[in-house]
């Protein structure tokens, strides 16, 4: 066993559960809580969690605004990869830990703090990849999961030790929560109870920042998102923030009814779930950005990045953002980027985001080669020894076959 805790750095969110892990530290530990809440665009207000914390006893506490932050150094680089988890997961959740837990990290040093805590379950991804980012930093800090630490054995439990110890419970936290639900500026995800059983269709009131696309609009709306080297920079013309520009994407595929996902997943513990995503700005940048790829990047480049690509998504996934090989196949992925400059235009309506033009000063496509009308640059006749050649040992393999009878 390591020595007890002396002062512990909470990713605290003001929430029940995590102000019960704060009560339980103090209470059970007898550790100094050192409180940290961040500011992700998960679109809650901060400052009850401030006053929350002060109540509970707590010193030092931070609160911080990390959206600009997690949209610049977390999001972007992932979406110049295109990435994707199993094919349809746009990792909302994944890429916002590592960013929570270097600054839980960094407020441990700021104030002299031997531990962390995060408020994961045991059952999921979430403790991984906290655990992994902490240690990857700080390979000497003690960590406290207290899912996985403490005896209490049901929600009433819990409901009990927070009501003993004066911690507010809301009324509609008294019953099962009906599901579970992580938000960020990337996504919205919803598991759990009313999700549980993976063959019946989610209920509507599931969804919190989407409208069903048969609600939507029935006019598209058209936008153009300008790129500079991979990361998109304005919107219409007018250049934003990294999280100013996700934030109006969000608006305007939330209201189109863009970026609903229900996914059965394999999590890295090696369970099955299944949850909802709403990624509603994300599945437009992803969109959006495969069309500025389409225009600027080489075509060996790009089928290159697309082969990387689901390791590096089961990297984000498994929480290995400060791995050395997700840092390498990062600077593989930079690399290529240098030339994705340029517009997209797309087309948003009724749930479908579709790209329907881009142009670039960096462009690789040529019209000269391409056309099906006259052209000087392209001899036709090259093409001849180009499929001769190619088709040279397919040729040997069906002259062999067909000698030995084999008949395909
Ligand atoms: N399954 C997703 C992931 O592992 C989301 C997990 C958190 N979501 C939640 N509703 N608790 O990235």
């Amino acid at each position: 066993m390591a020595d007890a805790p002396k002062k512990v750095v909470l990713a605290y969110s003001g929430g029940l559960d995590t102000s019960i892990i704060l009560k339980w530290l103090q209470a059970e530990l007898g550790a100094e809580v050192v409180a940290f809440t961040a500011d992700l665009g998960q679109g809650e207000e901060l400052e009850p969690a401030r006053q929350k914390a002060q109540d509970l006893g707590v010193k030092e506490i931070f609160v911080e605004d990390l959206r600009e932050e997690f949209v610049r150094d977390y999001v972007f680089p992932m979406f110049r990869a295109n990435t994707v988890y199993e094919g349809q997961y746009l990792l909302g959740t994944a890429i916002a830990r590592p960013l929570i837990a270097k600054r839980q990290i960094e407020i441990a040093h700021e104030t002299g703090a031997d531990a962390v805590c995060h408020g994961a379950t045991g059952k999921g991804n979430d403790q991984v990849r906290f655990e992994l980012a902490y240690l990857a930093l700080d390979p000497d800090v003690q960590i406290i999961s207290p899912w996985r630490q403490w005896d209490f054995g049901s929600r009433t439990d819990l409901i009990a030790y927070a009501e003993e110890h004066g911690i507010d419970v809301p009324a509609d936290k008294r019953g099962e929560a009906p599901f579970s639900i992580d938000a960020n500026l990337l996504h919205t995800s919803s598991e759990g109870k009313a999700l549980e059983d993976p063959g019946q269709e989610a209920p509507e009131f599931v969804y919190q920042r989407t409208v069903a696309p048969e609600d939507a609009p029935d006019t598209p709306h058209y936008i153009e998102i300008g790129f500079e080297k991979g990361d998109p920079v304005s919107i219409d013309g007018v250049r934003l923030s990294p999280a100013s520009l996700l934030t109006r994407l969000n608006e305007l595929g939330g209201k189109h009814g863009i970026g609903r996902l229900d996914l059965l997943e394999n999590r890295f513990i090696g369970m099955k779930s299944r949850g909802i995503y709403e990624t509603p700005g994300g599945t437009i940048l992803l969109a959006a950005h495969r069309g500025i790829e389409q225009i600027t990047l080489d075509g060996g480049a790009m089928h290159l990045k697309d082969e990387l690509m689901p390791r590096y998504a089961e990297l984000i996934y498994n929480g290995f953002w400060f791995s050395p090989e997700r840092k390498m196949l990062q600077a593989a992925i930079d690399e290529s980027q240098h030339m994705v400059s340029g517009t997209v235009r797309l087309k948003l309506y009724k749930g479908s985001v579709s790209v329907t033009g881009r142009r670039s000063a960096r462009s690789l496509y040529s019209l000269d080669h391409v056309t099906f009308e006259d052209d000087v640059v392209y001899d036709q006749s090259d093409a001849d020894g180009f499929i001769e050649l190619n088709a040279l040992r397919l040729k040997l393999l069906a002259r062999r076959d067909r000698k030995s009878g084999k008949n395909s």
